[in-house]
């Protein structure tokens, strides 16, 4: 953490040294005619929005998803992972029935090696160029939010998932510009990368509302590579906490082929959202997806102890 906050500390513009009068300036949209809408929750409603900042929408079934895993490959460059936690992988807007796009809005594509390459994921799909321009962070930074930055470290903002690169979130914007609560449109006096910003705070505030360990723990289902798990054990555990059955992903083939995958390594929290993806509220609803796991004989691996940190301490 202090090492953080230190290699963090090299990229403070001067005068944000200068505390006393500080002052950030917002990213906050302009939703003041959404007071005239009527309001309904995301997926619920035949009725379709009418103003598109109000409410996310057509992607109103917005996944706050997590990986486990168990190393990451850069220790040596200081890439730890977070004790007692899962790590962010992102905020996704699906459409109703689970299905979904990205790279929405190619004017801010942020990416350097887009995936997939094309708006589709298929060969006939709109091309989606490799972004080359400044990273993500230094958006970030234009907004002075040093803390954005060592929130990603910390909880490591996945996708690209283990990279060197200081700032994690390139990828994760990708589904912003599908989410019409961050249209340009719907910011005042629209500074640029502002949406970049609000959606980093929204997508951390999504994170927080699952947390994921926490929730499996409240039942004893803790990291452990003595004892294996099944499926409806996890299931149950987020379930008496959320209402909801989230989706668990599996990797690894064990017994069974690719029916025995059994190594549990992600988790999407399904929600439809009433007002907008940056301060509505999110019910959490059942996956639309069935589980990649087996039903039984899922392991929840401990993680290498030299591959995390306790992140929990002052600095
Ligand atoms: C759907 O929207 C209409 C129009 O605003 C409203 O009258 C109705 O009560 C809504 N239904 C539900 C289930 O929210
Ligand atoms: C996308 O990637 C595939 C596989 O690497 C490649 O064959 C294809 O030419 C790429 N398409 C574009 C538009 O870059
Ligand atoms: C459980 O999974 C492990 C692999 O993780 C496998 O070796 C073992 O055979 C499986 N046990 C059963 C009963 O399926
Ligand atoms: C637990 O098992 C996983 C998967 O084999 C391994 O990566 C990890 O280092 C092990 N953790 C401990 C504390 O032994």
């Amino acid at each position: 953490m202090a090492v953080v906050l230190f290699t963090a500390s090299l990229f403070v513009p001067s005068i944000l040294c200068a505390q006393a009068g500080l002052s950030l300036p917002n990213t906050i949209p302009n939703f003041a005619s959404c007071v005239n809408e009527p309001l309904f929750y995301s997926c619920e409603n035949t009725t379709a929005f009418t103003n598109t900042c109000c409410s996310p929408t057509p992607g109103g079934l917005v996944l706050q998803t997590q990986f486990w895993d168990t190393y990451t490959g850069l220790e040596k460059q200081g890439q730890l992972l977070p004790k007692n936690s899962w790590t962010i992988h992102g905020l996704w807007p699906d459409f109703c029935d689970g299905s979904f796009t990205q790279y929405c809005d190619l004017s801010r594509q942020y990416d350097p090696s887009p995936s997939p390459n094309t708006t589709t994921g298929k060969p006939g799909g709109t091309p989606v160029p490799p972004y080359t321009g400044p990273g993500v962070d230094t958006f970030v930074l234009e907004f002075g939010r040093i803390d954005l930055l060592d929130f990603s470290d910390e909880q490591i903002l996945d996708q690209p998932r283990f990279s060197q690169q200081r700032f994690l979130g390139t990828r994760v914007f990708k589904h912003a510009t599908c989410t019409s609560t961050f249209d340009i449109a719907c910011y005042a006096n629209y500074r640029k990368h502002e949406d970049v910003v609000n959606f980093f705070d929204a997508t951390i505030r999504a994170y927080k509302m699952f947390p994921t360990y926490e929730l499996l723990a409240t039942a004893g289902i803790i990291p452990s590579n003595k004892t294996t798990y099944t499926l409806s054990q996890l299931q149950n555990a987020v379930k008496t906490q959320t209402g909801a059955v989230p989706f668990f992903g599996c990797g690894g083939i064990g017994a069974g082929g690719s029916a025995g995958r059994n190594i549990l390594n992600e988790v999407w929290h399904f929600n439809h959202v009433l007002g907008s993806e940056q301060y509505g509220h999110f019910k959490p609803i059942d996956s639309t997806t069935p589980s990649t796991c087996s039903p039984t004989n899922i392991s929840y691996f401990e993680r290498t102890t030299t591959s995390e940190r306790e992140v929990r301490v002052f600095p």
